[in-house]
């Protein structure tokens, strides 16, 4: 089976893996994957394009990414996405599965196949976004690790590229959400609708805007570092 890996913040490179780069040209755009050199697998893909200058997150073209997947016959797909933490359930410094999010980005992003113009019109349900037996596995393979990562939890995607205000986080909280970013839903979406089964880590790097006493701030570069090469081979290890 054909399996794909999506990086985003701090996934600069797939270390200690043999990749070749593959340019693929689809009808929305041209993107670069990493296809793993002793066999073809596996794609790894960096949201935010490579090199130095990263698209942001309301620019990103989702479509031509998820439609490179598809070309490229990818069945499963793990993606990572960084967050700011709301509620207790994922601490900064730690992981959290999602299955469950808040589309708040606004309805401006390309965010369907289903355009009604040359494709027919579809409605696909979302009602369990995020694959079960993806989220069970990656359960199984963080607690022989030792981690204690839940199966559930909301996230909240707005549009960005700026971060929230302390009165919008605090209306997130009674919404239910427990992370937010600015990613999530528009890529889950299209990978739904490219019928990829699909499971979401959220690995938190911050509180919130208004939930930290001592002011905002990030976690440590060194962290960030480890927690993107832990959850590289956790996703490795799961879609192998
Ligand atoms: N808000 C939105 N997106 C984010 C955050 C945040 O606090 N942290 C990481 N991505």
């Amino acid at each position: 089976m054909k399996s794909a890996i999506i990086g985003g913040t701090g996934v600069t490179s797939f270390p200690s893996l043999q990749l070749k780069e593959q340019f693929v040209s689809t009808t929305y755009g041209d993107v670069i994957v990493y296809v793993r050199q002793t066999d073809d697998s596996i794609v790894f893909m960096q949201r935010h394009g490579v090199g130095r200058n990263k698209v942001p997150p309301h620019l990103i073209n989702y479509k031509a990414n998820i439609e490179a997947m598809r070309m490229l016959k990818v069945q499963q797909a793990v993606a990572m996405y960084a967050v700011g933490s709301i509620s207790s359930l994922v601490l900064p410094g730690c992981y959290g599965l999602i299955d469950q999010f808040i589309d708040l980005s606004g309805g401006g992003r390309d965010a369907t196949f289903y355009t009604g113009s040359d494709q027919k019109v579809r409605h696909i349900p979302m009602i369990e976004p995020y694959s079960k037996r993806l989220r069970l596995k990656l359960f199984q393979e963080f607690s022989l690790r030792g981690k204690q990562v839940p199966m559930k939890g909301t996230y909240i995607c707005t549009n960005g590229p700026r971060l929230e205000t302390p009165a919008e986080i605090s209306m997130f909280r009674k919404f239910g959400a427990d992370y937010v970013g600015m990613t999530a839903a528009t890529e889950t979406i299209l990978a739904n609708e490219a019928e990829i089964d699909f499971a979401g880590i959220a690995f938190s790097v911050n509180w919130a805007a208004g939930l930290d006493a001592e002011g905002f701030s990030f976690v440590e570069e060194e962290t960030l570092t480890k927690m993107v090469s832990e959850l590289l081979d956790v996703s490795l290890k799961v879609l192998s």
